[in-house]
């Protein structure tokens, strides 16, 4: 993308009185955090995900989803903020108004500085009791419980029963204030930036959605493009290569 371009992409970004940022598994590729539709590295082209991430699978082979779910973990323990992260935190610290909504349950964002974030699928770094026996999810600290390693998932600390990611499966309802929020601010901003989403996911892909059908500037960040590219306003590069240089003009306006 040529420097002109860059420059009059920030100066729309920084016009917007309020900007929506919204991210996918793209976003923390470049952290070694595998995405899920990338035709060769995608774990939707490895795993099957009716056999793992929805609440039927977990009733049908508890200890397999849980610890496919350890071992991403693990991936996502590993993994530190990219440039792109990065530039994204900088940009909520620069400009007044940004709300950043992520479909991601890493906490990549959050260790790259960005100040408050929406995770609309959950966190995967948490651990919650699958029946929710003490209401709403009542999350439990993995790290103070003694269980066999073997013997997974291990048992709630309260009802005996399984433990489970707090993550949202397929077939599972997002929390209402949350999407609210969202897709309120969806109704309401000027400008949006996507970064790394194929925007397939529903009701998540509702948000980029509402911005073009309001004929907004919607810029979509994605080296192989997403479903609503054509729509957008693409740029086909990835994530950390692109967004620090649009943050560099930003800085400089
Ligand atoms: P996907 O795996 O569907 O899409 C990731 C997108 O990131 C693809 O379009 C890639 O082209 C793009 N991409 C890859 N590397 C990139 C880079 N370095 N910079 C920018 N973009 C890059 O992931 P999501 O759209 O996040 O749901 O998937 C949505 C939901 O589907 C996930 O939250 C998860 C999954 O099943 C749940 O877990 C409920």
């Amino acid at each position: 993308m040529d420097e002109k371009s860059v420059r009059e992409m920030a100066q729309t970004l920084k016009d917007a009185p309020f900007v929506v940022v919204f991210t996918g598994a793209g976003a923390s590729a470049e952290s070694g955090v595998p995405t899920f539709r990338d035709a060769l590295t995608g774990l939707w082209a490895k795993y099957d995900a009716q056999e793992l991430a929805t609440p039927q699978a977990f009733r049908a082979n508890p200890k397999l989803v849980w610890d496919w779910y350890q071992f991403r973990r693990g991936l996502v323990n590993n993994a530190r903020p990219n440039a792109g992260h990065i530039a994204i935190a900088q940009l909520q610290r620069l400009h007044p108004r940004v709300l950043l909504v992520t479909q991601n349950v890493d906490d990549l964002h959050e260790q790259a500085g960005s100040p408050r974030v929406l995770h609309l699928h959950g966190n995967i770094a948490e651990t919650k009791c699958f029946y929710d026996c003490q209401g709403e999810p009542t999350l439990v600290d993995l790290t103070e419980l003694t269980f066999d390693p073997e013997d997974t998932p291990p048992p709630c600390p309260h009802c005996g029963r399984w433990l489970r990611p707090n993550v949202v499966w397929f077939n599972e309802r997002l929390s209402y204030d949350i999407l609210e929020e969202a897709f309120n601010a969806s109704d309401r901003c000027n400008a949006m930036l996507m970064v790394g989403t194929s925007g397939v996911v529903h009701p998540a892909a509702r948000i980029p959605m509402i911005g073009l059908a309001r004929g907004i500037p919607v810029f979509d960040v994605n080296p192989h493009g997403s479903t609503l590219s054509e729509q957008a306003t693409w740029l086909p590069y990835p994530a950390g290569e692109i967004l620090p240089r649009v943050m560099e003009a930003y800085a400089q306006l």
